[in-house]
């Protein structure tokens, strides 16, 4: 496609969270399902709700652009799901593993807030005040889970790590 106006940059910006959001539904069930410490698995279970509203946010937004909801491959969330991938194949504890669990979900919601925030943005820009509106909810959302979580990460008990260093 070609990307030559505000508009077909909006657009395509909005395809890219649009495949980001779905590929983050799998991502949040498992990261739940990996994650041993109960208040950290319900937050990710939690968030994973509140992500299906984005996904549905979205399709609104598109409907109301009249333009058909489509997936742009994000490569940045693709990035961070590989890097997530490759250190589940290294073997660690399981309590250093809630901890990256934690860091992997807040770099998401970083990559969402800077997408949500710009998106916001350029709808204004566009004079698409609803289609804002629904960006600006998200967005909101996307920065209370990332306050739960980096909240978690400074409360996570680091002695469960810092206790489990390997003898090699
Ligand atoms: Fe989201
Ligand atoms: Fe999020």
């Amino acid at each position: 496609m070609s990307v030559s106006s505000l508009r077909d940059l909006f657009v395509h910006d909005l395809e890219d969270v649009y495949y980001a959001e779905n590929e983050l539904l799998d991502v949040l069930s498992e990261l739940a399902e990996q994650t041993e410490d109960e208040e950290i698995a319900q937050a990710f279970r939690d968030h994973r709700e509140e992500t299906e509203g984005h996904v549905d946010r979205l399709d609104q937004v598109f409907e109301k652009l009249g333009q058909e909801p489509e997936h742009e491959e994000c490569e940045g969330i693709e990035g961070l799901i590989t890097e997530h991938e490759e250190f589940l194949e290294m073997d660690s504890d399981q309590d250093v593993l809630d901890l990256h669990n934690l860091v992997a979900a807040q770099k998401t919601e970083h990559y969402e807030i800077a997408a949500y925030g710009n998106l916001a943005v350029i709808a204004d820009r566009l004079g698409e005040g609803e289609v804002g509106d629904l960006l600006h909810e998200t967005l909101e959302e996307e920065k209370a889970a990332l306050d739960k979580v980096a909240t978690l990460t400074e409360e996570f008990d680091v002695q469960r790590v810092t206790g489990a260093t390997s003898d090699d």
